[in-house]
């Protein structure tokens, strides 16, 4: 038995456990005009305006940027302005772009990502302001600037930054591909960016704001974010989705593979389940239209297959404990339409591109407007205060320490 176990239980401190919230389930941390999630309804808005109808009516990404950044949509004279700023943003120092170069070819998109945005963090001494929503812009462009150097790097290409046009998608496109991208695929991305762009304060956008809440500068918060982003249970998915439906390979195996693997607790279904919503993502529905827009073909048309009957065996045996697709389900075929690589974690890295604008707005509305250093606190289950001993006096302790569930109520 552990020596401080031994000899006095537990402390004063287990009475506040009943405080402890197990993964921060319904904890509010800010208030915010950006997004609202109904996840009941499984309805989103943007400022008020519900996500289908942005993409309904055509908008440019830049334009939900705006609002995000300046809390209403902008007119043409405005828009240009902004896309100015962003654009300005493509042109990164060299030395970033250098930084990102000395990565191995089989390196994370979103470990790259990181790097850049470290790099510029180390470049710009003092950070940016929480006040200004133009240099925000010139972060957004940053960002997309350092994604297309990333994915470049990973395809083995020479880096090429993003050169200005009517639209960050097609911007991007040109500089990643080299060549004039289809109208279809323009259009998929900017769609892609607009619905990932914002989702309230998921994991990403919490570890961003813990981290500005000490006032540290954004690109920091950007880093903190992607860094959560990064995992299976976030961001990450949208690459398991994609092996998942891979390892399934034709529609006739989903039953087999689906009772193999989930019903028998083996695995969790990828793409499927949220925090919020308890019925299907708006989202999901949004990026499913979008890969049938891009008429898929060959490999991606069969795992769109796949993907669809998987849907219907998901929902039949998840639905009814509010399981249902989420964002991450279909947006890989979309990004695997437009025609980027399924790999080096370029989807999460695709994702984080239309994140950061979200990330950004919430860091500036918390710290202008809310501002407190986010410090929560631990129940402390272990030994009681004890006599620490030196080291030629310590005896080996044999015993191990009993595990933390065990002391949890
Ligand atoms: N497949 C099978 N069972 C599931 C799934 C799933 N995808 N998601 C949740 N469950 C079950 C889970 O096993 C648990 O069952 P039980 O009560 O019998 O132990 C119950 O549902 C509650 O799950 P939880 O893990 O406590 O729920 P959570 O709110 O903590 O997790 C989640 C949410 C998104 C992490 C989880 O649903 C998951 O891991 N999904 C798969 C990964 C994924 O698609 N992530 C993308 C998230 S949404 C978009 C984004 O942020 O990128």
């Amino acid at each position: 038995m552990h020596k401080g176990i031994e000899s006095g239980g537990w402390t004063a401190e287990r009475n506040a456990a009943e405080v402890v919230s197990s993964g921060l389930e319904d904890v509010y941390i800010e208030w915010t005009r950006l997004t609202h999630v109904d996840g009941d309804r499984g309805e989103l808005t943007y400022s008020g305006y519900a996500v289908e109808d942005i993409l309904g009516k055509g908008a440019l990404a830049e334009e939900v940027m705006y609002l995000f950044l300046h809390g209403e949509l902008p007119s043409a004279g405005e828009l240009r302005r902004f896309r100015g700023y962003i654009e300005e943003g493509y042109e990164i120092p060299d030395q970033v772009v250098a930084t990102i170069g000395l990565a191995p070819r089989s390196a994370s998109v979103v470990a790259l990502q990181m790097q850049g945005m470290s790099a510029l963090s180390a470049f710009s001494p003092g950070g940016q302001r929480y006040d200004d929503p133009d240099s925000a812009a010139r972060l957004i462009g940053q960002m997309v600037a350092i994604t297309s150097v990333s994915l470049r790097h990973v395809m083995g290409k020479k880096s090429r930054l993003p050169l200005p046009s009517d639209s960050v998608s097609r911007s991007f496109l040109r500089a990643v591909f080299d060549v004039e991208p289809e109208e279809k695929k323009v259009d998929a991305l900017n769609a892609a960016l607009i619905l990932y762009m914002d989702h309230e304060v998921p994991a990403s956008t919490t570890a961003g704001l813990v981290a500005v809440s000490t006032l540290a500068d954004l690109y920091s918060g950007v880093v903190a974010a992607l860094a959560a982003l990064k995992g299976p249970m976030h961001g990450g998915a949208v690459e398991e989705v994609i092996k998942q439906f891979r390892d399934i390979g034709d529609p006739s195996r989903v039953g087999e593979w689906f009772a193999e693997n989930v019903l028998n607790k083996k695995k969790k279904l990828m793409g499927f389940g949220h925090r919020v919503y308890k019925t299907y993502d708006p989202r999901a529905k949004a990026f499913k239209a979008l890969a049938s827009s891009l008429d898929l073909s060959g490999g991606s048309a069969a795992l769109f297959d796949v993907a669809k009957a998987l849907e219907e065996v998901g929902i039949y045996a998840l639905g009814q404990k509010g399981i249902y697709p989420n964002a991450d389900y279909y947006s890989g075929l979309v990004y695997m339409g437009i025609g980027f690589p399924p790999s080096n974690d370029a989807y999460t890295g695709l994702f984080a591109m239309s994140r950061v604008t979200g990330w950004i707005a919430h860091f500036l509305e918390y710290v202008e407007e809310q501002h407190r250093l986010i410090r929560p606190r631990a129940v402390y289950v272990g030994p009681d205060r004890r006599e620490f001993s030196p080291l030629f006096e310590r005896r080996r302790v044999v015993a191990e320490l009993p595990p933390l569930r065990s002391r949890m109520p």
